[in-house]
């Protein structure tokens, strides 16, 4: 089987962690570096964050440090769903390996430059280091296959009425990404509010029984604290979501339709507006993910769980 050639960008984050034990369980993935964003919490947390899931998992791919801050906004962070440290809960591994010495945008441009094959980005933060790659290296956008990410909503927001976090920390990039032709995926709220991973579930995964397996399910126990306090029957895995496209988008609904950033506006700065009854005359821009078969994605979950052998350090 050939792969699918991978960057993971992220801002973990518990459900950026998940998506990435998701992803790097994979057969059909072959991910090439994974790079950080700020976005749930500092650049420096989520980095710290994101050394510590690859070691626990095993994930051995090229890794760097993304850039401080948004584009143009000032950054904003949730530590109320993530926790101070962005990914409180279970004890994790101390790194393992240290950041290479290039920036992400650097090292996601030396990927695309050596990869013979276009390359799909999963973006699961904030689009910023997207936004730079393809702002400092247009050349490389025909090597860029597909970007699968998690972000917007085309029917509400979560972190203001109209907009969903991801966009909302820096709409400028997300702006820049959804204009620049690269074909798009979007997990967004639509539907990765129905990927709800409920408390019966996280013992399904616990049972597993391998140290990965033992702390997904502490995460997802953590994650839900913060939505079972807004009223949530489980966790929704958002960002797992976008990983789902690409091994499994036979469980998904999606409707391609014209997606457009809004930048500005006292209401509405970060929303994402889709087109549905075309009638801005603009060609479909986005696959817009709507619907999800709930269950699957849990068995998703489970598989994955249990690529874990209990060799992998806990
Ligand atoms: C998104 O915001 C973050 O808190 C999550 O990791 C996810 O990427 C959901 O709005
Ligand atoms: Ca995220």
């Amino acid at each position: 089987m050939r792969k699918i050639p991978i960057i993971l960008d992220g801002d973990p984050g518990h459900d950026d962690a998940i998506a990435w034990v998701l992803a790097n369980a994979s057969p059909m993935l072959d991910i090439r570096a994974v790079t950080t964003c700020c976005g749930n919490q500092t650049i420096e947390k989520t980095t710290y964050n994101a050394l510590r899931i690859c070691t626990l998992i095993g994930l051995n791919a090229p890794f760097a440090k993304g850039r401080k801050g948004p584009l143009v906004a000032e950054p904003i962070i949730a530590p109320t769903v993530h926790g101070e440290s962005g990914l409180d809960g279970p004890k994790l591994p101390e790194p393992a390996f240290a950041p290479s010495g290039l920036d992400a945008v650097t090292l996601m441009a030396k990927v695309l430059k050596e990869s013979e094959e276009p390359v799909t980005l999963v973006p699961t933060g904030p689009l910023t280091n997207i936004a730079a790659l393809l702002a400092a290296h247009p050349e490389l956008k025909s090597k860029i296959a597909h970007i699968s990410l998690m972000g917007g909503g085309i029917d509400f927001g979560n972190w203001t009425p109209a907009a969903e976090f991801n966009i909302l920390v820096d709409p400028e990039a997300a702006k820049m990404v959804f204009e620049s032709g690269i074909p798009i995926t979007m997990a967004g709220l639509d539907v990765t509010e129905k990927a709800l991973v409920y408390p019966e579930d996280f013992e399904r995964i616990r049972a597993v029984g391998n140290p990965v397996a033992k702390v997904v399910a502490e995460w997802l126990e953590f994650f839900y604290g913060f939505h079972r306090s807004k009223g949530y029957p489980g966790a929704p895995v958002h960002d797992a979501v976008a990983v789902a496209a690409l091994i499994k988008p036979e469980i998904l609904t999606m409707r391609k339709l014209y997606v457009a950033v809004e930048t500005e506006g006292d209401y509405c700065k970060g929303a994402t507006i889709a087109d549905r009854f075309g009638v801005t005359g603009q060609a479909p821009n986005t696959n817009v993910i709507l619907d999800i078969d709930r269950e699957a994605f849990v068995q998703l979950l489970v598989e994955a769980a249990e690529h874990y052998s209990e060799e992998v350090q806990a």
